[in-house]
């Protein structure tokens, strides 16, 4: 018989998304050996297509661990956003009212590019097609988890911590007994038809647009390639959008400033995604943190997903940094606490942008109007920019 493969490291993390990519980086720097598990394969995880905005802090983190290159070339650095509604466009100068923070167009798919790059060259074990994840003992001081090889072969990761680092559906928030987890919920009416398109950005910045047929919001990937988002029903099949529907719908809804129009091109990718707000506040298990999108979820209008994960991240690598050197487990019985400060508000944001933005068949007329006196609101008064501007940016970390 063949034995089960066994290894053991300090931390084992699981998912190799941004979370676990930038904290098995974060630990490398602090000395701290780290294994990831992976269920996709590496050209699953850098072909999927999901977020586009970096907030000012997640810049100059790439910057600081040496994976930035690429992203100073091909990111696209703006000083702004663009607010478009009843019939007029308003322009938000990040810049300026934040003193000096941009905004940052460079696709989560090129940040995992170049994170798996830069791990693998360091001589990190990321272990892709690995199958039927389990965690044990997280309530121990050796917990560890067990695994099916890319090949079949089962084996097992033992470890120090346990970092869950496996998105919304993956099995780390799972393995903390139902009872034991405090979570909190908001599902929208609300999803976000997502297209690439071949062609050559309508604008130099990002339109969010409201409109009484539903919200839009213009993006980009590259000068050749135009991200665009039109709001639907959570429930559509992308059947029910052939791509005539789709551009008449994004000509509508942005298309309602004078001599401003949207280029069309080829659509190369579409897809629908449902939106949610979500929060376990139980971080820690024993041994078990979770972290990103396996502990909390935003719907995506503010732009936060991905950036509440790298600073989760960034808190649990201090607090482990501070563990291993000095043997002090302060940071990590703070962990929760406080990212839950930060998470909170970003949750608060990413509820405000979708809410303002979005037209909803079931709010009241009352509710409408109070949706276009809080975007008139953001547009005539400094302050209200101000608090817009500076969460848009990133909050202090
Ligand atoms: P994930 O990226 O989900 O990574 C988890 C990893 O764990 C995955 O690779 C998965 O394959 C792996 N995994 C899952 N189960 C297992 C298992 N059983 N075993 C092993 N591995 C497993 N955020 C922003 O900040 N800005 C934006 O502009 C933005 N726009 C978005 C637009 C869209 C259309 C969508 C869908 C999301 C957007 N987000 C945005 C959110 C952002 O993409 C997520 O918040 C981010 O991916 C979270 O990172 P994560 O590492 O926590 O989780
Ligand atoms: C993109 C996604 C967002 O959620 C957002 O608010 C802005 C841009 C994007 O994918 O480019």
């Amino acid at each position: 018989m063949v034995a089960t493969p066994k290894i053991r490291t300090q931390v084992g993390i699981i998912g190799a998304g941004p979370a676990g990519l930038f904290l098995s980086e974060l630990l490398h720097r602090h000395g701290i050996a780290s294994v990831i598990l992976e269920s996709r394969t590496r050209e699953e995880i850098e072909g999927t297509i999901r977020a586009g905005v970096l907030e000012n802090w997640t810049v100059d983190l790439m910057n600081q661990l040496g994976v930035g290159e690429r992203m100073m070339r091909e990111g696209h650095f703006h000083t702004g956003i663009t607010l478009r509604f009843k019939g007029q466009s308003h322009h938000l100068d990040m810049v300026e009212l934040t003193g000096g923070k941009k905004v940052t167009v460079y696709p989560q798919h090129e940040v995992i590019k170049d994170l798996v790059a830069h791990r693998l060259a360091q001589g990190a074990e990321i272990h892709f097609g690995v199958r039927d994840v389990a965690l044990h003992d997280i309530i121990s001081d050796r917990p560890f988890i067990t695994y099916a090889q890319a090949d079949g072969t089962p084996a097992v990761l033992t470890c120090d911590f346990i970092a869950g680092c496996d998105g919304f559906h993956g099995p780390s928030r799972q393995a903390i007994p139902a009872a034991a987890r405090k979570e909190f919920q908001k599902i929208y009416p609300y999803g976000w038809l997502g297209i690439l398109t071949e062609a050559p950005p309508s604008h130099h910045e990002l339109i969010y647009a409201r409109h009484d047929r539903g919200f839009a919001l213009l993006s980009m990937r590259s000068p050749e390639i135009q991200r665009l988002y039109v709001q639907c029903d959570p429930k559509d099949d992308i059947a029910l959008w052939p791509d005539a529907r789709i551009w008449s719908e994004l000509h509508q809804r942005l298309e309602t400033v004078d001599g401003w129009t949207l280029t069309e091109g080829p659509i190369i990718q579409k897809g629908i995604i449902a939106m949610r707000s979500f929060v376990c506040e139980t971080m820690r298990h024993g041994r078990l943190f979770l972290a990103g999108d396996a502990a909390h979820i935003v719907p995506p209008t503010g732009a936060k997903g991905l950036n509440l994960a790298v600073a989760d991240v960034l808190v649990l690598s201090r607090a482990l940094e501070k563990f291993y050197a000095q043997g002090d487990s302060a940071g990590l019985d703070a962990y929760a606490a406080t990212c839950l400060a930060r998470i909170w508000k970003g949750e608060r944001f990413s509820w405000y942008m979708t809410t303002m933005l979005h037209t909803d068949e079931a709010a009241s007329p009352f509710e409408h109007r109070i949706r276009e006196a809080d975007l008139d609101y953001v547009v005539s008064s400094r302050a209200a920019a101000t608090a817009l501007a500076e969460n848009y940016v990133g909050l202090p970390i």
